[in-house]
């Protein structure tokens, strides 16, 4: 009898069913640990077609809204003693760009300014498009993937800016608004206006839509800007205004803090200014495209706006807004702010 042969035989089964064995455990773990990994990215650019769709589903809802009886609630007083009202047409369109986003993106972290009022169908909402762009977008198309990790995403959305407007039927300032945070930057915008239907958007460090142009900076600007400011803020904002800037200085009240930074981003005002507490759905979105253009948002102390969390969705420093010079006209924010009540 030969022992030895069977000897042979079985330590080289055992070898490799261990062999085997070790590959199983090791595929297992996630060795290469990218497939794991990628199951955890999103790729911007299809969140960035996504976003222009959900933003003109809400401007849907928004139009659709304005057609019917407008059943306008309070939710209480803004810090200047403003109502701060909200129709059926703010629940509407977030219900429409909430779940929309939510549904099609399921691990990424949406923040509203509404919520949705128990009605069993906001949740149903078609799953967006992430793939063909309308023809107005398509430089999107030759644009290339980026791919960021889930857990950095913060998407802030605005289902209806201006809403006090909208109630009084000043339709031109109304927006809706979608933002993509990453790691607390806000790093692409979209700014809907549903009368008439007009999408913006830009994607900061690449590029723009092209309805947005090119805007020269002029030295002399600064000897005379043209100063945005909310309509809610006093009629003494012009006064001091005028004292900070100088006598050339103009100022214009309007609404919708997505309106004002698009004046800026178009060049119609030099600066929009807002002295007293802002939510952060309300700058997201402005904040991306602003620094899609290379100009800038901060507060009035000059700080950037962190856009990471919900946990504090209040901005109470004041905001300053610009194309260019942003540091000049930041230096002449501390005589505004403390001239103000
Ligand atoms: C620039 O933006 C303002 C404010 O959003 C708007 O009223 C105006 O029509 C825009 N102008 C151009 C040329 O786009």
């Amino acid at each position: 009898m030969n022992f030895g042969g069977t000897l042979r035989i079985n330590k080289f089964a055992c070898f490799t069913l261990v062999f085997i064995l070790f590959l199983i455990i090791y595929w297992c773990s996630g060795g290469g640990n990218y497939p794991t990994e990628k199951n955890d990215l999103v790729n911007l650019k299809s969140l960035l077609k996504a976003a222009i769709y959900a933003a003109e589903r809400g401007g849907q809802k928004v139009i659709d809204g304005k057609n019917h009886a407008l059943n306008v609630k309070s939710k209480g007083k803004t810090l200047e003693g403003a109502n701060d009202p909200v129709t059926d047409a703010d629940y509407a369109s977030h219900c429409a760009m909430y779940y929309s986003l939510k549904n099609t993106f399921p691990k990424l972290t949406i923040i509203s300014e509404e919520h949705s009022i128990g009605d069993p169908f906001c949740i149903q909402q078609d799953l967006l498009n992430t793939e063909s762009v309308l023809p107005d977008h398509k430089i999107i198309d030759y644009m290339n993937d980026e791919h960021v990790f889930d857990k950095d995403v913060t998407i802030w959305i605005d289902p209806l800016d201006a809403t006090q407007e909208y109630t009084e039927s000043l339709y031109q300032y109304v927006t809706t608004m979608v933002c993509v945070a990453i790691r607390g930057v806000p790093i692409i915008g979209v700014i809907h206006y549903p009368f008439p239907p007009q999408t913006y958007w830009g994607w900061f460090t690449k590029k723009t839509s092209n309805n947005i142009a090119a805007v020269t900076h002029k030295e002399e600007n600064k000897e005379h800007p043209k100063v945005v400011v909310s309509r809610s803020h006093p009629g003494k904002v012009a006064e001091i205004a005028v004292k900070a800037f100088g006598e050339g200085a103009t100022v214009t009240h309007a609404a919708g803090a997505g309106f004002k930074v698009m004046g800026v981003v178009n060049g119609t005002y030099d600066i929009y200014i807002h002295a007293t507490a802002i939510k952060k759905w309300d700058l997201c979105a402005g904040d991306a495209i602003i620094r899609a253009v290379d100009g800038k948002l901060t507060t009035a102390k000059g700080d950037y706006i962190d856009y990471s969390s919900a946990d504090n969705v209040k901005v109470s420093d004041g905001i300053l807004v610009t194309r260019y010079d942003h540091d000049y006209y930041l230096s002449k924010m501390p005589k505004i702010l403390s001239a103000l009540p």
